[in-house]
């Protein structure tokens, strides 16, 4: 995931840019780049690999000290990772120097266009595409504000761009549309960046940047313009993250530290919305009357978050007998959909800022279909968009494979559960006051599952070199399975599948063989037996048996080889303690490879 920097001020440019790029070496990448002003026009350096290598060719170079820069840290999309791929991209003259994340779609008839202008391209990447055409209006116009927004107004897809003007030394750009981008402001000089972690150390204050705006950046001085280049005023917002967050806090990895957050972000997000025993929702402004009137729901999200909405359907239809259709947001956005009258579109994001998810969002709200958002993160796109927010409380969540985000979205779907099921007339106050004394158990419980992670480690130690693992479960635990088998290959790179234990043996049955670990998830007592038929099924061709259960189902042990216990709950419940093994297992066996 490509991570974006710039700054400028009264710092070495190299030195904050440097910085802040490490920060974001936690998303992943695989080329480097700086862009700095000089006194005799822009410098352009990129290496291949580590931040480090960057590092240590800057040393060498020993620039004479600049006060403005961008930088970026690129995973490869268009074109393999290389110096010439890598960020930033230039003109010829090195006159507009532009880094960019997301993605152009229509960058092959641009680029046609601008090589039938002179315009003559070095890299594989969109990017050189973007940094070219905003050089053809600057040629144009000669000013840059209305050459990024002539750019902007022929490109389709999503950037965040950072773009500098040999002719503009003291002043750096920032445009967006659907890609993450945050305008900081320090002491000492102005800052944009990808994520806030890259800025943290520097300042709280941050401007969110809108969909087709574009900040002007100097060393005092912050302005803001909509694409007609119109100043438009925006609200400076501290961020309240406290720094620790954005550190290991002596864990191997953000993953592993995020996951032994759970417990406490889990009682963050219940505390946040169960006041003295009742769900209070007035902070998202969604009223017990629009509850009341639902007929419908739709759940759109991606990936882990999807996951979440599986969850979510069983937990709604089951309690509140609402009708509830899940759908991962790229296929929402592009089938033309059916939205029923009196219902409500629930997005799930931890970011806000995924674009699929954002546009299933504006989709409803064409529709005329109320949007309830569950987002982690403040005042993001998605958020600012929504009818109703819904914060989860996780906190910053760094590693890029989520574990303590989804935790909190499966809080936020059983409140919406059990207030829905309330107002509905399906539940009565007594088992709603039951369920919400279980609820608050939660993060203990999810800690006892954490004190027992040595025994996973060994076990998954075990399975480093595994090529196949499956993860079979019905109704809840089918919606676990889905998401401990996306940490198992996300991380470890081992392919993984995980099935509705019942389907499995109509076809996909045959790729289970000698030694094949298969994960059975039976947490729900009408389903146990079932799925362990299922797992009977697959012990006959030679498969590796771990069974995730509750304390108390004993008699697993007949049939699994290896099992692991997790402490009882409410049947609603049960996801929030069964996934933290399948994460833990998901993290060693990565560790372990
Ligand atoms: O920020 P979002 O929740 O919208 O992201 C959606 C997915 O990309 C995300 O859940 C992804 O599947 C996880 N990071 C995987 O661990």
């Amino acid at each position: 995931m490509c991570g974006i920097v710039g700054y400028v001020g009264m710092r070495s440019a190299q030195q904050v840019l440097l910085d802040g790029l490490e920060k974001l070496e936690y998303r992943g990448y695989d080329s480097a780049g700086v862009a700095l002003t000089q006194r005799d026009g822009i410098r352009v350096v990129k290496s291949k690999g580590r931040l480090s290598t960057l590092r240590s060719k800057l040393e060498e170079l020993a620039l004479p000290q600049s006060g403005c820069g961008i930088g970026h840290t690129r995973w490869a999309t268009h074109g393999e990772p290389s110096e010439t791929n890598a960020h930033p991209h230039c003109t010829d003259d090195k006159s507009v120097v532009l880094v960019h994340n997301g993605i152009i779609e229509n960058y092959q008839e641009l680029k046609a266009k601008l090589l039938r202008s002179g315009y003559t391209f070095y890299s594989q990447t969109d990017t050189e595409v973007a940094v070219k055409l905003v050089d053809y209006y600057y040629k144009k116009t000669g000013t840059p504000l209305e050459a990024i927004s002539r750019a902007m107004l022929r490109i389709r897809g999503s950037y965040a761009f950072g773009v500098i003007f040999k002719d503009y030394p003291g002043k750096l750009f920032a445009a967006r549309k659907d890609s993450p981008l945050i305008i900081g402001k320090s002491e000492n000089g102005s800052l944009i960046a990808s994520d806030v972690p890259a800025i943290l150390d520097q300042t709280r204050r941050v401007y969110y940047i809108g969909n087709l705006e574009i900040a002007e950046l100097s060393r005092d001085e912050i302005h803001f313009y909509n694409i007609d280049r119109e100043e438009i005023e925006k609200d400076v917002v501290e961020i309240q993250w406290d720094a620790a967050a954005a550190e290991k806090g002596g864990y191997e990895h953000f993953m592993l530290k995020e996951i032994h957050e759970q417990p406490k972000a889990v009682q963050d997000t219940i505390g946040a919305y169960v006041k003295e025993g009742h769900i209070d929702f007035s902070e998202t402004g969604l009223t017990d009357e629009k509850l009341a009137s639902l007929k419908r729901i739709y759940i759109i999200a991606c990936g882990s978050a999807y996951h979440v909405g599986m969850v979510g359907k069983y937990v709604i239809e089951s309690m509140a007998k609402i009708p509830v259709e899940v759908d991962v947001a790229s296929e929402f956005r592009y089938r033309d959909p059916i939205l029923v009258a009196d219902s409500m579109v629930v997005i799930i994001s931890q970011s806000g800022e995924t674009a699929d998810s954002l546009a299933a969002l504006r989709l409803a709200k064409d529709r005329n279909v109320p949007v309830l958002s569950v987002v982690n993160v403040v005042g993001s796109s998605i958020a600012r968009e929504s009818d109703y927010t819904l914060y989860t409380y996780a906190g910053p969540e760094i590693s890029v494979a989520t574990t303590k985000a989804y935790s909190t979205q499966l809080i936020a779907m059983y409140l919406l559960a059990i207030q829905s099921a309330f107002v509905q007339g399906k539940l009565e106050e007594g088992k709603v006051t039951r369920l919400l004394a279980e609820m608050e158990t939660l993060p203990d419980k999810i800690s006892r599952v954490l004190d027992d992670k040595e025994r996973i480690q060994w076990f998954a130690s075990k399975y480093a070199n595994a090529h196949d693992i499956f993860f079979i479960g019905r109704g809840i635990d089918y919606a676990i399975s889905m998401e401990g088998s996306l940490k198992m290959k996300e991380i470890s790179y081992i392919h993984s599948e995980a099935y509705a234990a019942g389907e499995l043996k109509h076809g996909t049955i045959s790729l289970v063989e000698d030694g094949t670990l298969v994960i059975g998830v039976m947490t729900q007592k009408d389903l146990f037996e079932k799925t362990l038929s299922n797992m009977v099924e697959v012990k006959s061709r030679g498969a590796y048996l771990m069974g995730l259960t509750s304390y108390g189902n004993y008699s697993i042990e007949d049939t699994a080889d290896f099992s692991v216990y997790v402490p009882k709950t409410e049947k609603y419940f049960t996801t929030s303690l069964a996934i933290v093994p399948l994460q833990l297992m998901g993290y060693y066996v990565s560790v372990a490879k």
